[in-house]
């Protein structure tokens, strides 16, 4: 079954026709109105949401289809429920599933458990795929290419799973360079850099100074500092105020300049900017919405052929277990420990992609 767990599920060209798709949705809404009556979607969010939830849900109405919502509160979680166990059932109901759940991870083991596809809305500070489809139809439209940017990533990169996902996205496009903002503390995981962005022969810059990297970017992606993944609540409170965008800032900027944040913000970008013609943001969340629109109708498409088994490159059984206090391994106590060997040699937990030492 053709689920989409990671953004590199996707191919350049299928990202295309998406974004093809996407567009001709909000040229010709009529022509999509009834594309999946008689469909479900069922999003289960174990985890605060509203704009992505409802995003979910308004691109199945939109699509003429029905949407059976379940928030953590009203879940069987609190019962003790595993998450495998929810895709199955799950499953009986619904044609397809979106679901963002805190553990990194859990969208691959809902994945594996359903009979229906499953989008990873979210899964801990691991992948967003989905708001990396609203980010690139974005790019799109504003710079009219993915080659050849010098895109800064500024805030959490350590927790902020919209970065990774967009980062693995853009990697595969030729002369794109990474310009990493971020405090020490908060800076990009290891594996991102080394298995995404170096394997892909580009480059990456890590500064700590907004100001020093905005004269040379094209694209500026702004990040909320991610509170409820800090283990010390104290870390918190030191680096939350790290990075704001004000208006003066900006100036340094490039007036082609495009300024991205996947939403919601705290204050790391001041209202006061939202009127320049560079703010972009609130332009993300309307393609958000056309992208999810494109992805449901592939995968309800696909899921109508013929299953043929999508290959997640090797898996071996190993009995270490991953550490990672996020892991969907730490809370699903039936789950086995696979591990994966990258490229590089390392071994990964098949769940959550951390390194086993
Ligand atoms: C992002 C997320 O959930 O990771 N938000 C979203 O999907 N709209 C970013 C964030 O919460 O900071």
């Amino acid at each position: 079954m053709r689920s989409l767990i990671d953004i590199l599920d996707l191919s350049p060209s299928e990202l295309d026709e998406l974004m093809d798709t996407a567009v001709e949705i909000e040229r010709h809404p009529e022509k999509f109105r009834a594309a999946c009556a008689g469909k479900k979607i069922a999003t289960l969010f174990f985890e605060p949401s509203t704009r992505t939830r409802m995003s979910f849900e308004a691109a199945m109405f939109e699509l003429g289809g029905n949407v059976l919502s379940m928030s953590e509160a009203s879940s069987s979680t609190a019962k003790g429920e595993s998450v495998a166990d929810t895709a199955k059932v799950i499953s009986c109901y619904a044609d397809i599933i979106a679901i963002r759940h805190p553990k990194e991870g859990a969208a691959l083991v809902a994945a594996k458990n359903a009979r229906v596809p499953v989008i990873n809305a979210g899964d801990g500070g691991h992948c967003h795929p989905t708001q990396t489809l609203a980010d690139l139809l974005t790019i799109r439209r504003e710079k009219g290419r993915f080659e050849f940017l010098t895109v800064g990533l500024c805030g959490d990169l350590k927790y902020g799973r919209t970065v990774h996902s967009l980062i693995g996205a853009l990697s595969r496009f030729e002369g794109i360079r990474f310009v990493l903002i971020s405090p020490g503390e908060l800076s990009l995981p290891e594996y991102v850099k080394t298995e995404v962005i170096e394997k892909n022969g580009l480059s990456f810059s890590e500064v700590s100074s907004l100001e020093e990297a905005l004269p040379e970017l094209d694209l500026l992606y702004m990040t909320r500092i991610q509170r409820e993944r800090f283990e010390d609540p104290e870390e918190y409170e030191r680096l939350k105020d790290s990075y704001i965008l004000t208006p003066e800032k900006l100036s340094l900027a490039r007036e082609d300049c495009c300024v991205l944040h996947p939403l919601p913000r705290v204050n790391e970008i001041s209202v006061a900017v939202d009127d320049d013609p560079r703010a972009c943001y609130f332009k993300q969340v309307q393609n958000g919405k056309l992208m999810r629109m494109a992805l449901i109708l592939k995968l309800l498409k696909e899921a109508e052929k013929p299953e043929s088994e999508a290959s997640r490159g090797e898996f071996l059984l190993e009995g270490k277990r991953c550490r990672n206090p996020r892991c969907i391994l730490q809370t699903e106590q039936e789950l086995p420990a696979l591990l994966k060997k990258t490229a590089g040699g390392v071994c990964r937990c098949v769940w959550c992609e951390s390194a086993i030492e």
